[in-house]
């Protein structure tokens, strides 16, 4: 465009531009940094239970009116150690684990039914925390999500039923149809696809990053100990 505007129709001249501008935008990315400075994270201020501690930085991300704080980055290991990863919304935490639902045919569900071993990673770009958590996932059972499937719109258990997820597609089409045809077949009633429901991971180990000024960051690692304890550390960032 910028070519177009200055009238610089000489493909030499384009080159010679083209790479100019490429330059200049890989050194605009490269100088991008911020400092830190919103908060810390001290061991004496922390919780011993990491639940706690997540509990309380959810509570602030939500009140502070980040953008979907909810929203974690799920990843997963195929069985020929390729990992992946993509977002989900968490739906609920507590003793028991970490909380969302999808479909379980997707490459996510089978990833899972292989490995069941994952990493979970909240970022609240704002706030300049990140939260890890790793463990094992198992599948929410039935009734539990039979029960969340329905307080969902009808719109989106529609969906549920539409949209073969992680399949190609022909064109968006596909799903257009799909939803007509369920929304033909059920009415208002979808019920819970066999395929679609919870899953719960529970974690081992949990990581609190706050952003320091210097780089020099604050970083708390709880392991789960043989006898239920938490092991608090600090990690170098
Ligand atoms: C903000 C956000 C929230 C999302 N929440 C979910 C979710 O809760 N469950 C889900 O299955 N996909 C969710 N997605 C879509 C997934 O990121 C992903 O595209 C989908 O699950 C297929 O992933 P897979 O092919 O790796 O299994 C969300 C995407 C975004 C951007």
């Amino acid at each position: 465009m910028l070519l177009a505007g200055n009238r610089r129709t000489d493909p030499q001249d384009s080159v010679i531009l083209c790479r100019f501008y490429t330059c200049a935008m890989s050194n605009a990315i490269a100088d991008l940094r911020k400092s830190y400075e919103r908060a810390e994270l001290d061991e004496s201020a922390s919780h011993a239970d990491p639940l706690q501690q997540f509990d309380q930085w959810l509570k602030e991300a939500i009140t502070s009116e980040v953008p979907e704080p909810n929203a974690m980055t799920l990843a997963t290991v195929a069985s020929n150690l390729r990992p992946s990863t993509r977002v989900v919304l968490i739906k609920g935490y507590d003793s028991q684990g970490i909380t969302w639902y999808t479909n379980y045919s997707s490459r996510k569900g089978q990833e899972l039914a292989g490995n069941p071993f994952a990493a979970l990673q909240f970022h609240w770009v704002e706030l300049e925390r990140v939260v890890r958590i790793e463990g094992i996932v198992e599948k929410v059972d039935a009734q539990e999500s039979d029960a969340y499937f329905h307080t969902r719109p009808l719109d989106s258990r529609l969906g549920a039923w539409a949209s073969p997820q992680s399949e190609v597609i022909s064109g968006r089409g596909v799903l257009v149809a799909n939803a007509a045809k369920y929304a033909a077949q059920f009415l208002l009633q979808p019920p819970r696809p066999p395929h679609w429901g919870g899953y719960r991971l529970k974690p081992d180990t949990w990581q609190f990053w706050q952003g320091r000024k210097s780089r020099l960051h604050d970083r708390l690692r709880y392991t789960l100990a043989a006898d239920g304890q938490w092991l608090r550390e600090r990690l170098a960032p």
